[in-house]
C-alpha cells in the first residue's frame, strides 16, 4: 500500500516534466493507449465524465477532445499536477482524494482513472468510490501499467523497468527515485483476471480486460449493473 504523503510529495516533485517524460520513455506509445481509452468511451456518448488522478490531463485532454460535448472533469490530490492540466487546456479539474470524492451518488456516466488507481493507499476503497458516483448503467475504465505475459517479454522488460527507465527519467526529471518507485508498484499491481476480480468485488458486473502492447499496459472495463 503506498502512503498518500509520499505519493503526493512524489507527483509535486516531477509534474511539470510528468507528460514528456512519460511520452520519452514510452516513445510515444502511451499517447496511443490514452487515445485508445478515449475512443472506447466516446462510443457510448456520454455527458458527464471524471477522470480520476487525472494528473496533468492526459487522459482527460483526450478524452475532452473526443466527447466535445460532454462535460469532462478531471480530479487529483496533487495540486501541482492539477495546475499543468488547467495550463494544458482541462477546462474543469477538481482538488480530491479518489478515496473520498466531493461527488453526489450516480453523477456520472463514465468514469476513468489512467495510471493512478496503482499509486492509491486502497485500491477497492477508490473502486467503491468510483462505484458510488456512477450511474446506474454508467461504465468505469482503468488503465495502468502490467507485466508482459511471455516469459522472455517479462525479463526483457523487467531490466527496461527497473534498470533503464530510472537512469533515463532520472536524467530529465532529477528524480531518479520517484521512478524506483514506478517498478515496485507496478510489481505489486494486480493485473489481468486478478484486477478483473478485484473491480468486481467493488460492486461492478461485467469487467474485462484488453491488454496492450504485449502486455507492458492493460484497459479494464466494467459496467454498474
Ligand atoms: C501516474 S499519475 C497519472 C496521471 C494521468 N492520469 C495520466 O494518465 O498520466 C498518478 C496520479 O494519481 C494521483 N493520485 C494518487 N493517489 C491519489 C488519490 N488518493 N487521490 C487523488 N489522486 C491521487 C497523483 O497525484 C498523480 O497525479
Amino acid at each position: 500500500m503506498q502512503d498518500p504523503k509520499d505519493v503526493k510529495d512524489a507527483f509535486a516533485g516531477i509534474a511539470s516534466r510528468y507528460a514528456v517524460t512519460n511520452h520519452v520513455l514510452s516513445l510515444g506509445v502511451d499517447i496511443l493507449w490514452r487515445r485508445k481509452v478515449a475512443k472506447m468511451i466516446s462510443r457510448r456518448i456520454p455527458i458527464n465524465i471524471l477522470d480520476v488522478a487525472t494528473g496533468s490531463g492526459d487522459l482527460a485532454l483526450e478524452i475532452q477532445k473526443r466527447c466535445p460535448k460532454a462535460e469532462v472533469i478531471g480530479s487529483d490530490f496533487c495540486e501541482a499536477m492539477l495546475q499543468q492540466a488547467n495550463k494544458r487546456g482541462l477546462k474543469r479539474t477538481v482538488l480530491a482524494d479518489a478515496l473520498n470524492l466531493p461527488f453526489p451518488e450516480n453523477r456520472f456516466d463514465v468514469v476513468t482513472v489512467g495510471f493512478g488507481l496503482r499509486n492509491m493507499a486502497d485500491w477497492s476503497e477508490a473502486l467503491s468510490e468510483m462505484f458510488r458516483v456512477l450511474s446506474s448503467g454508467g461504465c468505469v475504465v482503468v488503465l495502468d501499467f502490467s507485466l508482459p505475459e511471455s516469459v522472455v517479454c517479462r525479463k526483457l522488460y523487467r531490466f527496461y523497468l527497473h534498470k533503464i527507465l530510472p537512469a533515463v527519467a532520472g536524467l530529465i526529471t532529477g528524480k531518479r527515485s520517484a521512478y524506483q518507485y514506478l517498478g515496485r508498484t507496478i510489481e505489486s499491481f494486480p493485473s489481468g483476471k486478478d484486477m478483473c476480480s478485484l473491480i468486481e468485488s467493488s460492486g461492478f458486473n461485467h469487467a474485462k480486460f484488453h491488454s496492450l502492447s504485449g502486455g507492458i499496459a492493460t484497459i479494464y472495463s466494467a459496467e454498474k449493473n
